[in-house]
């Protein structure tokens, strides 16, 4: 596996790659690497000729009183699990590569409506941090698919949206949450949960597990159960963001006629926003 830092070397070797009409696929991650990330990997190693994985913990996707400082970067780890799962390319850029000006005055590509909704309601700004870090690393990259997971069910939605509504040639790509034994969605934020608090995360799944029960067992009325979701969240300990049934396409508020949808949670766990998601299927 090739580690390269700068964009020249990285377009050196796409350019190489793509002249033998080698497919190209792209994993971007913010690295601490996990089996949720290693699987977008190997899904990506299947679809593509060529994977190369990003690690880029992006500021401009977080909030001033966010965790970018704390954000766990372990580059050497990361690296020997790229290695270990035979990546091709890994690209771990400078702040001042994405960024070459100053961030606050750094254009950058929004999605209007859906990157404002759910998490964007509560993360004003991230969704912007997010697409515009993403529209650079394809142009850097010039991947032909890109490969996301569904646990940041509304990354994928936002990131679909922008790719078709700028014509960008990439197709993305979901690929299902990895969870741990008792269900809860791997992500790097877990580490920041007390032993006590990773004993009640697991619930967070359960809870989604019981929705879609009683949604496909021909429960209807949507706004009542995200109400009863939240009450439970909180009843448990959590501090909830939001509980939400929507369109699993475009996220819109789901309604009687919607048939695929998708149900979202955030909830705040001590230090830990824990953000997980299911679809439902109405047939
Ligand atoms: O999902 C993530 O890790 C990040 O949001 C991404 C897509 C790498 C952009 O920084």
């Amino acid at each position: 596996m090739q580690t390269v830092t700068s964009a020249d070397e990285l377009h050196a070797v796409s350019r190489h790659w793509r002249q033998q009409a080698q497919r190209i696929a792209l994993v971007p991650t913010m690295g601490n690497l996990h089996a949720g990330h290693l699987q977008l990997v190997r899904h990506a190693q299947a679809i593509a000729d060529r994977v190369v994985v990003s690690i880029f913990v992006n500021p401009m996707q977080f909030g001033p009183e966010e965790d970018y400082a704390a954000y766990p970067r372990t580059l050497e780890d990361d690296s020997r699990a790229l290695m270990d799962v035979d990546a091709d390319l890994l690209f771990v850029p400078e702040v001042e590569t994405m960024y070459p000006e100053d961030l606050a005055n750094a254009p950058y590509v929004e999605v209007p409506e859906l990157g404002k909704i759910l998490c964007g309601k509560f993360r004003p700004g991230h969704f912007t941090g997010v697409a515009t870090v993403v529209a650079k690393l394809f142009n850097l990259v010039q991947p032909d698919i890109a490969v996301f997971g569904e646990k940041d069910y509304q990354q994928l939605v936002v990131i679909r949206r922008m790719t078709q509504a700028l014509c960008m040639p990439v197709v993305i790509v979901g690929v299902a949450t990895v969870r741990e034994d008792d269900g809860l969605a791997m992500s790097s934020r877990n580490r920041y949960l007390t032993p006590a608090e990773r004993a009640t995360a697991a619930q967070l799944y359960q809870l989604l597990c019981g929705i879609k029960s009683d949604i496909e067992a021909g429960a209807t009325d949507y706004r009542a159960i995200e109400q009863a979701a939240m009450s439970t969240l909180q009843q448990a300990g959590f501090r909830p963001d939001y509980a939400s049934l929507r369109r699993a396409s475009d996220l819109a508020e789901a309604g009687p006629g919607d048939s695929e949808l998708r149900l979202l949670v955030a909830a705040w766990l001590g230090q830990a926003r824990l953000i997980d998601n299911l679809s439902i299927s109405i047939s």
